[in-house]
C-alpha cells in the first residue's frame, strides 16, 4: 500500500515500476556474486598458503636429515657440467629418503614408468600445486656388471622398493652412447620426486676401460653395485647366450681353450677374459673408492635374495622394505621369483632368457678353467677384502 502511495506521490507508470524492479533485483542478484566469488578466492589463498606451509616443512625435515647424513658420511660430493642438478637429488638425498619413504611411497604409484602415468593425472597436478613436480635425472647409484652374474635378478629386486627407480632397459650410455651427451643420458632416466633414487643398469661398463673415468666426471659420488658369481660358471652362462643366438657356435670346449687341448686357456675369447674380475676393479679403483662400490654375490642373490638386497637397501642409505616377504622359490624354474613388482601384482619370475639350461661342458675342462681363475679370484678376494668362496 505504501508503495502504490509512493509510487502514486511520484506520479510514476506500473510499466516504470517494473523497470525500477527488474534494476533492483539485478543490483541484489549482481552483488550476491560478487561477495560469493570474494568469499571462494579468499578461502583458495588461504587453503594454498596451508599446503606452502606443509611442504615447507617436509623439505625442513628433509633438509636436516641430509645434513645429519652429511655429516655421518662424510661423502664428497661434487659434480661436472649439467649433472648438478642430478647430483642435488643424488646419493645425499638417498639419506633422506628414509625419512621422506612413507611420502614417496604413496607418490610412487603416480609417477610410475614415464611421462604417460606422469602428466595429466589429478594426483600429479596436486604433487605440482604442493611444488612436488617429478623430473628426470641422471643416476646416483649404477649396477655396472658383471653380465650374467645376475644383474637384471638384481635390478628387478631391488626396484621394489618405492625409492628407488629404475632405466627399464640397458642405456649403454657410458660405453656405447657417450658422444650423446649428459641431456641424452639424463633423457633416458624416469621420472623421480625428491628422496628417490635414480638407477641404471648395463653391464658392460664393469669391463669397457672409458667408463671408470666418464662416471667420475658425471658424478664422484656415484654409487656403484657389481653382482659377481664364480667366472667359470659365468663364463659357460654367456656362452649359453651367444648360442642360443647363434645355431652352428662351436662347442665351449673349443673356444675356451687354444688348439683344442685343454693346456691353454684362450684369454682372449670375452667369455674367459670377463670372469678376470680383479683386472677390470683395478681400474675402477683408481676413480672411486671401495667404500662407493658393493658387491653382491651372484650365487647368494639365488639362494638368499632377500639378505643380498638387504645389503643393498643398508648401502644405499634406504629402509629396508625389500625383504623375505616378496620372494617365493619356484621349484620348476629353480630361482627366486617375486610375488608381484612395479609391472605385475601376480607372482612371476624373471624372463625365460634369465635361468637357462647350460649344456653339459667336459669336468676336465671345467677343473682346468677353476685352476686358471684361482689366483685372479684371490686378487679379487684381496682387493674386496671378501672371501666368495668359488671352487
Ligand atoms: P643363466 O641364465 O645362465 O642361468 P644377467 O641378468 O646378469 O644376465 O644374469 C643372468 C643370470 O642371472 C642367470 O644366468 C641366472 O643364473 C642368474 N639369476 C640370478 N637370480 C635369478 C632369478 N631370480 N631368476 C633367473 N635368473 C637368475
Amino acid at each position: 500500500m505504501y508503495v502504490s502511495i509512493w509510487c502514486h506521490s511520484l506520479n510514476l507508470s506500473s510499466r516504470s515500476l517494473a523497470i525500477v524492479l527488474v534494476v533492483c533485483v539485478t543490483l541484489v542478484y549482481f552483488s550476491y556474486s560478487f561477495n560469493a566469488c570474494l568469499l571462494a578466492s579468499i578461502s583458495r589463498t588461504l587453503q594454498q598458503q596451508s599446503n606452502l606451509r606443509n611442504l615447507l616443512t617436509l623439505q625442513q625435515r628433509n633438509a636436516s636429515s641430509e645434513a645429519e647424513a652429511n655429516r655421518v658420511s662424510n661423502a664428497s660430493r661434487s659434480s661436472n657440467g649439467n649433472s648438478n642438478s642430478s647430483t642435488s637429488a643424488g646419493p645425499s638425498s638417498n639419506s633422506s629418503s628414509s625419512s621422506s619413504s612413507s611420502t614417496t611411497a604413496i607418490l610412487n604409484s603416480t609417477v610410475s614408468n614415464g611421462i604417460a602415468s606422469v602428466d595429466g593425472a589429478p594426483k600429479y597436478q596436486m604433487l605440482r600445486q604442493q611444488g612436488l613436480r617429478p623430473s628426470r635425472h641422471l643416476p646416483d647409484t649404477l649396477i655396472i656388471g658383471v653380465k650374467k652374474s645376475g644383474t637384471r635378478a638384481l635390478l628387478e629386486f631391488i626396484r621394489l622398493h618405492p625409492d628407488v627407480r629404475a632405466a627399464g632397459s640397458e642405456v649403454h650410455f657410458f660405453d656405447r652412447h657417450y658422444q650423446r651427451g649428459l641431456r641424452w643420458y639424463r633423457h633416458h632416466m624416469p621420472y623421480t620426486i625428491e628422496g628417490q633414487i635414480t638407477m641404471e643398469k648395463t653391464p658392460s661398463y664393469f669391463v669397457t676401460k672409458e667408463v671408470p673415468q666418464r662416471v667420475y666426471h658425471m658424478n664422484t659420488a656415484t654409487k656403484l653395485l657389481i653382482v659377481v658369481r664364480d667366472p667359470v660358471t659365468r663364463a659357460i652362462s654367456d656362452y649359453t647366450q651367444a648360442a642360443s643366438k647363434k645355431a652352428d657356435m662351436k662347442r665351449f670346449e673349443q673356444l675356451a681353450f687354444v688348439n683344442g687341448s685343454y693346456s691353454v686357456v684362450d684369454t682372449n675369447w670375452g667369455p674367459v677374459k670377463i670372469g678376470v674380475y680383479a683386472r677390470y676393479l683395478e681400474h675402477w679403483l683408481l676413480y672411486f673408492p671401495l667404500s662407493q662400490l658393493l658387491f653382491i654375490s651372484g650365487e647368494r642373490l639365488i639362494m638368499d635374495p632377500a639378505y643380498e638386497i638387504g645389503r643393498v637397501q643398508d648401502f644405499l642409505g634406504l629402509k629396508r622394505v625389500v625383504t623375505e616377504k616378496h620372494f617365493y622359490f619356484n621349484a620348476t624354474k629353480g630361482f627366486p621369483c617375486l610375488f608381484k613388482s612395479e609391472a605385475r601384482s601376480t607372482p612371476h619370475c624373471l624372463g625365460k632368457t634369465k635361468g637357462r639350461n647350460h649344456p653339459h661342458i667336459d669336468a676336465n675342462a671345467i677343473e682346468r678353467l677353476r685352476e686358471f681363475y684361482r689366483p685372479f679370484n684371490n686378487k679379487f678376494y684381496q682387493l674386496t677384502g671378501i672371501n666368495f668362496a668359488w671352487p
